[in-house]
């Protein structure tokens, strides 16, 4: 006897077996026909009979669903690609990673996987972060939110360089490993360097018993769920979101936040998965902008600050699954050279919302308009000045600025899926590429 009720339910009518499971891909295997059972509805199963009845007992006569697509499909959930499916279940991802953690009502953030600790965290004299990838750029977004709130000098390798640089790292550091599939191999081993000098580890990782969660003295983990497609998203906001919870927990328990900013900051973060959905409910304007530049072959990300760190995800991004040949700069440096690129036509996607760089990132960005570039601005909602400097322009809704990069990579993440897309590329298996990289 089976009942359906709040979550989802369903049977898989068989040749002398029938099955019961929470979705179709589970009994896809065995079968392709179906009873879908709405709430309330109960089940009786032999080995050859279903029955099926009312809260009251009433038979309903199911119809039978007849499943059409495969098991990769299904796992798809109707999304034509993974990387999709992936930047649409954010707003879950990050909600699950905040679950446990974030305490809604007395705006507290709680971490339990350091708390045993907490006199090293509490006494550690200097912060190292090492990854590769997509999530050495959640790195670079963590060195910035954990010198703003603990004030402790954070320093970011590529973790294929920290291993063989000699790093002076030891007793009283902490290195922070950040790796979505903790396994990939320079990590790993920056990790083990660390180690060797007697600093402590902390992994943010996205799967449980992997060798990066192992080998680190603590772990917190991203809960995004399974990440398919190579080029990596939720894993990335996800491991955002971490570094958020932990600086912010750290100066808490060091005494250098503002119990006022503390607050507004959390309550900011309770908020953000809503927040991301309202992005992604934009999502039009993305494919506009994607439409109009798909058979460009160079594009930059200006932005400073925050912005500049989101910005080099971004043209990861693009690089990885479009093969559009794109570059990240710090906004203030495109004078020192790369404004030479800079003509009629080109594509920049400028970044500005951080308030008290977003004069700063006018000018910056009224140096590419001169040249002609075709601009997209992303900016907090309000920010109407720079509709007069660009061509299209994206409003992310408001949270507190710090958390800007959550919501400003989301449209970023969108422009390389489509470009990819309309330019006929595996999105989900990029040339060259493997999801998980094992060797050095
Ligand atoms: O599994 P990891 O997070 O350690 O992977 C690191 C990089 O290989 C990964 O982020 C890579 O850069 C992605 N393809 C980017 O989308």
């Amino acid at each position: 006897m089976a009942v359906r009720k709040d979550s989802p339910l369903i049977v898989g009518l068989g040749d002398g077996e029938n099955f019961l499971a929470s979705d179709i891909p589970a009994i896809l295997n065995h079968t392709r026909r179906t009873y879908i059972l709405q709430d309330g509805e109960i089940a009786e199963i032999t080995a050859n009979t279903v029955k099926v009845y009312d809260m009251d007992g009433n038979p309903v006569a199911k119809e039978v669903y007849e499943v059409t697509w495969n098991a990769e499909e299904a796992e798809k959930g109707g999304y034509a690609h993974f990387m999709q499916k992936e930047i649409f279940e954010q707003p879950k991802a990050l909600r699950d990673t905040l679950a446990g953690r974030l305490d809604a009502e007395n705006l507290e953030v709680n971490l339990p996987e350091i708390e045993e600790n907490l006199e090293f965290y509490k006494s550690l004299n200097r912060i190292f972060i090492s990854a590769c990838g997509t999530a050495y750029h959640a790195g670079l977004v963590g060195k910035y939110l954990l010198e703003k709130l603990v004030r402790i000098p954070v320093e970011v390798d590529v973790a294929s360089e920290f291993r063989y640089r000699d790093p002076l790292i030891g007793r009283n550091d902490l290195l922070v490993v950040i790796s979505q599939s903790g396994e990939t191999a320079d990590t790993l081993a920056a990790l083990r360097e660390a180690k060797k000098r007697g600093a402590r580890v902390l992994a943010v990782t996205n799967v449980v018993g992997s060798s990066v969660s192992r080998e680190a003295d603590d772990v917190i983990y991203t809960w995004a769920g399974p990440e398919i497609a190579v080029a990596s998203t939720k894993a990335y906001t996800t491991q955002l979101l971490v570094m958020y919870l932990f600086a912010l927990y750290l100066g808490r328990v060091k005494g250098t936040i503002d119990e006022k900013f503390y607050k507004e900051m959390v309550s900011g973060l309770k908020e953000i998965p809503q927040k991301v959905q309202e992005v992604l409910d934009a999502e039009d304007k993305v494919i506009e902008f994607a439409r109009k530049h798909l058979t460009k072959e160079d594009a930059f990300f200006i932005g400073r600050g925050l912005d500049f760190a989101v910005s080099l995800e971004g043209q990861l991004k693009l690089k990885e699954i479009s093969y559009i040949h794109a570059e990240a700069y710090a906004a203030g440096e495109l004078k020192h050279g790369t404004l030479a690129l800079i003509v009629k036509d080109v594509p920049v996607i400028a970044l500005a919302t951080q308030e008290a760089l977003f004069e700063k990132m006018l000018s910056n960005i009224k140096e590419v308009n001169a040249r002609e570039a075709t601009i997209l601005g992303i900016a907090f909602a309000g920010k109407k000045e720079i509709a007069k400097v660009t061509d299209e322009q994206i409003y992310l809704p408001r949270v507190p600025e710090l958390l800007a990069p959550i919501l400003a990579v989301v449209p970023l993440q969108l422009l390389a899926y489509h470009m990819a897309v309309l330019r006929g590329n595996d999105v989900d298996k990029p040339r060259n590429l493997a999801k998980s990289v094992t060797v050095e």
